[in-house]
C-alpha cells in the first residue's frame, strides 16, 4: 500500500493563539519537487511544525499552511520561483498541534546541467519582529480582500499599498527584514 500523502486537509482545525519563536542563528530547511511535494526536511523544520520525517517526506508544503496568510503570497512565490526569480518573504506557519510560527523564508528553483527546474529549495530564518509589526496588518487588509472580491481584490489592494508606499514587494521586504 503506498504511503498517504498529508496536505493542508490534514492539518488542525482548532487553532490556538501558541506561538514558536524561531532561535536567531537557525535554519530551516526543506526541499520539494516540482509540484511542492516535500523531498527533504532538517531537523529544526521538524521539530518547529512538530511533524515527523516520516509524515513530511512527500507531504504537500501546504500541510503547514496557516489560514492567516493571504493566497496573494503563495502565487507571488509560484510566479517568481516557477521563473527561476528568488522569492523572500514573511511566512505565518501551521503547527501540528494548531499553533504557529513565522519565518522569513528565501524559495529558489533548483536547476539541472540543462537549466530545468528540477525541484525547490526553502531556507527561513528568525523574522524581523519590527518586521513583522508591519506585514501583519498588510497581510490582514489582503485577506479581508480577499475575502470580499478574491484573489482579484487582494492584489489590487497590495498593489495600491507598494505604489502609495513607492517601493515593489523585494524592496518592502527586505527593508523590512533589516528593521532592527
Ligand atoms: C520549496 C517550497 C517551500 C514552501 N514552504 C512553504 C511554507 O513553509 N509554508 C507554506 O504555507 N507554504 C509553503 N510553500 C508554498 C506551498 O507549496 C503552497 O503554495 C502554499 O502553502 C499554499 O497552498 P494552497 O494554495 O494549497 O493553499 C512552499 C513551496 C515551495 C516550493
Amino acid at each position: 500500500m503506498s504511503k498517504k500523502r498529508l496536505s493542508k486537509l490534514d492539518a488542525p482545525k482548532m487553532l490556538i493563539e501558541d506561538e514558536e519563536v524561531m532561535d536567531e542563528h537557525d535554519f530551516i530547511v526543506s526541499k520539494t519537487d516540482t509540484k511542492g511535494f516535500i523531498t527533504y526536511c532538517n531537523k529544526i523544520f521538524i521539530d518547529m511544525c512538530q511533524y515527523s520525517e516520516d509524515e513530511l517526506i512527500g507531504a504537500n508544503h501546504n500541510l503547514i499552511r496557516h489560514p492567516d496568510m493571504p493566497k496573494i503570497a503563495f502565487k507571488l512565490l509560484w510566479n517568481l520561483i516557477q521563473q527561476k526569480q528568488e522569492f523572500f518573504g514573511f511566512v505565518k506557519n501551521l503547527r501540528k498541534d494548531g499553533g504557529y510560527y513565522w519565518v522569513y523564508a528565501n524559495i529558489t528553483a533548483s536547476l539541472d546541467i540543462n537549466e530545468n527546474i528540477i525541484g525547490y529549495y526553502s531556507v527561513r530564518r528568525k523574522p524581523s519582529r519590527k518586521g513583522l509589526q508591519q506585514i501583519i496588518p498588510v497581510y490582514q487588509q489582503l485577506l479581508e480582500a480577499e475575502k470580499r472580491g478574491g484573489m482579484k481584490a487582494s492584489e489590487e489592494v497590495l498593489n495600491s499599498f507598494l505604489k502609495s508606499n513607492d517601493t515593489s514587494y523585494f524592496e518592502l521586504v527586505t527593508a523590512l527584514q533589516d528593521m532592527e
